[in-house]
């Protein structure tokens, strides 16, 4: 179950340097990273399209990127620009590209439609860079489905079980949370009144043992897997529910959660604060406290994934802390289900349907079980009046093959969003794949 039309984390920015391509699994394709020789972030896909050898295994030549097996040369849109003792380049030698965005020290990509991808929909981690704050992080690999860490998140009444000697109390289980549907996302949010605070908040804010605090978790989780916590704790009876929070201590908790696979994940994530920002050692000790609770919790995770891949149906009881986990899921699976039923449908050439429907299917996100036909392109919306036509969006217009070879231009305004599958170049040169390319290419330059 992956959103493909969104922004990810996909690295932090020390990742990605020219000196060493940086490989990685995402939403389950693989990408290379590297910059340019003015210090842009590439993203393509490590594949190479002649006999699929790792480009990240290759060498850069200026800003392209060399296959390390028999030389074919890709620039940063992915297009083949050089095929060694070829003097033509076929148009359809080229691999995928990712749009990417450097924010808030991290490498964001766009896994979806490329036509789509806005910086301005990239989620606010301002915290990361803020001159006010100060935040580490570091980037975890779970060996788990990302959703099982987003409803980790959601309900911190584990931090009693998972993490006594650092986050928990007995309280936190006791206390009851509130959760409300936002606009973009869920929102949970739990005030601990009147209690000791734990080990942790006792170093950072100097809370005595025999001292009560009254703490906050303020949990905002937007869709696919951003989760920020707004966390701390204040001395009891100063205010802080109302809004005064000068006696206490203040951090944001930033995770961005990437699939990799179906069943791991890259846990990109950072413990800011806004006290003692002139002290490392605050930054440090906040960030090592809340990696040792980290690895507990994937060790639960991966425990968790292990029975679920051995028993995927098996029941499961909700409680009435899981409400905000519950809710995520669903509006996550609602996400995913509108993308993929706007992800059509029969392949433009009419040759072949593009793939069995399958609302929420795994994997390819796009809503189409595996096999692709046999040239691999993906389809997005078409145009209003095709809609039209088929008012269930069970199929666009089947193009008849010798419309294609007559004119491949009269297909552009079709072609409106459609783009290269992860299969698209992986079974070699086809005739009406090219035929497809060329309109593309045509209505881009148009
Ligand atoms: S596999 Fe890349 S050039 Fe042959
Ligand atoms: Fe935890």
């Amino acid at each position: 179950m992956f959103l493909r039309n969104c922004w990810y984390v996909a690295a932090w920015n020390h990742e990605v340097t020219r000196q060493k391509m940086l490989r990685r699994t995402l939403l389950n394709e693989p990408v290379v990273f590297y910059r340019t020789e003015d210090g842009r972030p590439v993203a393509l896909e490590d594949r190479c399209c002649h006999r699929h050898a790792q480009l990240s295994r290759g060498k850069l030549v200026g800003d392209n990127v060399q296959c390390p097996y028999h030389g074919f040369t890709y620039d940063p849109s992915g297009t083949c620009v050089l095929i060694p003792g070829q003097a033509k380049v076929p148009s359809e030698a080229r691999v995928k590209s990712y749009p990417t965005v450097e924010r808030y020290r991290w490498i964001w990509i766009w896994m979806g439609d490329p036509a789509l991808a806005d910086p301005a929909k990239i989620e606010d981690f301002h915290w990361m860079d803020d001159p006010d704050w100060r935040a580490q992080g570091e980037r975890l690999q779970l060996k788990g489905n990302y959703v099982l860490l987003v409803e980790n998140l959601l309900d911190l009444s584990h931090l009693t079980f998972v993490h006594p000697t650092t986050l928990g109390t007995d309280k936190i289980a006791q206390t009851p949370m509130k959760w409300e549907k936002l606009n973009t996302g869920v929102r949970v949010t739990r005030w601990i009144m009147e209690s000791p605070a734990p080990p942790f908040f006792q170093k950072a804010g100097g809370f005595k043992p025999d001292e009560n605090v009254d703490r906050w978790q303020i949990i905002d989780w937007t869709a696919p897997a951003f989760v920020r916590l707004d966390v701390g704790a204040a001395v009891s009876g100063t205010g802080a529910r109302d809004g005064n929070r000068s006696r206490g201590i203040e951090m944001r908790n930033l995770n961005a959660i990437t699939p990799e696979t179906d069943k791991t994940t890259h846990y990109f994530w950072a413990q800011a604060h806004n006290f003692k920002t002139d002290k490392p050692w605050m930054t440090e000790l906040l960030y090592q406290n809340v990696h040792t609770a980290f690895l507990e919790d994937l060790e639960i995770i991966q425990a968790q994934q292990e029975n679920i891949e051995m028993r995927p149906d098996a029941p499961r009881i909700d409680m009435t802390h899981d409400g905000g986990g519950i809710a995520a899921r669903r509006m996550l699976e609602e996400l995913v289900a509108a993308e993929a039923r706007t992800g059509l449908v029969r392949c433009l050439v009419g040759c072949a349907p593009a793939g069995k429907y399958s609302e929420g299917s795994h994997g390819s996100g796009t809503g189409f079980d595996r096999p692709r036909p046999h040239h691999g392109w993906d389809y997005s919306p078409p145009l209003a009046r095709d809609r039209r036509r088929d008012r269930r969006h069970r199929s666009v217009p089947a193009v008849r093959r010798r419309d294609v070879r007559r004119d491949p231009r009269r297909l552009a305004p079709l072609l409106y969003r459609a783009v290269p599958g992860p299969d698209a170049q992986r079974t070699g040169p086809d005739a009406l794949c090219g035929a497809l390319w060329r309109a593309r290419q045509a209505r881009d330059q148009a």
